[in-house]
């Protein structure tokens, strides 16, 4: 799929929407819980009930979860408005009779990884061309810790062996401060008698601590996460969980509402302190919102989210730090796309990791915002963004290699191009967000966005 995307001035975009009324919308519901929801609760005794959007806006990520779980024997079914998974118990996984194709999900590969540590049979784990390229062995190095035995390839990387083990618990000190490696290390706790604890040089989002918690797991603490090895967990036999919209997705039509000066709804959103750092520094930018109706359900708050447009004001820079890094990880692409549109400089400090995802986001950034004309210095751990709240960038190609959020943050940064910016492999949004291009013609109108297959 082409998508050719037409832009404006930020003067033309402001008088078109100046009394536009706000864009509502509902994201596809957060990856990070789905994945974690399908995971956990295969490993409870529980009926799990998901209700959900239309199964297409599902993002493909969660589905690869899906597929692999099923090869693991777990009964997952979708209907039209619900996903059912029947639990099988901690020890009710299955040998897949095959290998499992991760596909481009990095949250896959590893939290099953910590998973399949402590089965009585063994795995072999693949991904795409993209998850092939990723770190895996610092990981299961730190399993192998706890006495599994996973083997990546000599690169690192996947295909992973885990051959099943006995784990004993340990205390575990991460490298990095990472979200899946933390939950990887807490799942493999499940399985080791004793206490396993584990600590990371900055907190991550903390969705597997309250999903476990809230499932009758003992688990503690917060700096330092303490989990006992389990003999089951403390559910009823049937659970209903609302996952709530997914806040990292939201991250771009907050920031194509911003650049073409519309108010952006966002109805049923995850508002968990760890994913929220992106709207703190918005706000830090000059950015009004507001949250009401909020809810709290499973140990993870919900509600609609406000954000005005900044109309004719122009954003502040922003300087993000190595702590800022863990709570924005995946928002840093939109983040870097508004410095440029901000007025002044805008720093981005100890982001190392972000050359580790579907691809060296740090590099991308570099290069695509210097392809559209935006000056741009990058560090190991980081860019420096030279912004200008009026600039019109240069039309062009999105090299986005497959990124999913790379490929949408500058599709929403082309609304301020002022020649056409178009991109091949645009389908590479339904990683996460198969409805993007819908939204984003709410947000910018029919005539803005032109697909074609
Ligand atoms: C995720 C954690 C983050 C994030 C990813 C989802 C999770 O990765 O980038 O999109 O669900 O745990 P890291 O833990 O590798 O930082």
């Amino acid at each position: 799929m082409i998508a050719e995307i037409s832009g404006a001035t930020r003067a033309e975009w402001t008088s078109r929407n100046a009394n536009a009324e706000a864009v509502t919308l509902n994201m596809p519901p957060d990856k990070s819980i789905l994945h974690r929801l399908l995971i956990i609760g295969s490993l409870t005794r529980s009926l799990i009930i998901i209700p959900l959007p239309p199964m297409e806006s599902i993002a493909h990520d969660v589905l690869a979860t899906v597929i692999a779980l099923q090869s693991l024997g777990v009964s997952i079914e979708f209907f039209d408005d619900r996903i059912e998974l029947q639990g099988g118990g901690l020890h009710g996984l299955r040998a897949s009779g095959h290998q499992i194709h991760c596909a481009n999900s990095g949250t896959t590969a590893r939290l099953l990884m910590g998973v399949l540590a402590g089965q009585r049979f063994s795995t072999t784990l693949t991904g795409d061309e993209s998850l092939s390229s990723r770190p895996m062995q610092r990981l299961a190095r730190i399993l192998n810790q706890m006495g599994a035995n996973i083997q990546t390839s000599s690169a690192g990387t996947l295909p992973a062996r885990i051959e099943g083990a006995t784990l004993h618990a340990a205390t575990i000190e991460l490298p990095v401060a990472s979200a899946q490696m933390k939950t990887a290390v807490l799942l493999a706790g499940m399985f080791a008698a004793g206490t396993t604890t584990v600590r990371e040089p900055f907190q991550s989002r903390d969705h597997t601590e309250r999903m476990l918690s809230a499932f009758g797991a003992e688990i503690s603490g917060e700096d330092e996460i303490s989990i006992e090895g389990l003999t089951g967990f403390n559910l009823d036999e049937r659970i209903v969980y609302n996952v709530a919209g997914d806040i990292s997705s939201a991250t771009f039509m907050i920031g194509a509402g911003i650049l073409c000066g519309k108010t952006t709804r966002i109805d049923n959103i995850l508002l968990n302190p760890t994913r929220m750092r992106f709207l703190e520094v918005l706000s830090l930018m000059g950015v009004a919102m507001l949250a009401e109706n909020v809810v709290e359900e499973w140990g993870e708050s919900r509600g609609s989210l406000t954000v005005f447009s900044p109309g004719a004001t122009p954003l502040r820079p922003f300087h993000v730090l190595q702590e800022d890094i863990p709570d924005l990880i995946d928002e840093l692409p939109m983040l870097a796309i508004l410095g440029a549109f901000a007025d002044g400089e805008s720093t981005i400090e100890g982001a190392e990791e972000l050359r580790h995802k579907e691809s060296d986001r740090l590099a991308m950034l570099a290069k695509n915002l210097s392809n559209f004309g935006v000056t741009v210095m990058e560090a190991t751990g980081g860019l420096n963004i030279l912004g200008a709240p009026d600039r019109m960038l240069r039309g062009g190609i999105v090299e986005h290699g497959g990124d999913h959020r790379i490929a949408m943050a500058f599709v929403v940064a082309a609304l301020r191009a002022k020649d056409l910016v178009s991109i091949s492999g645009a389908e590479v949004a339904q990683v996460s967000y198969p409805e993007f291009f819908d939204h984003l013609r709410r947000m910018a109108g029919e005539d803005a966005v032109k697909l074609t297959h």
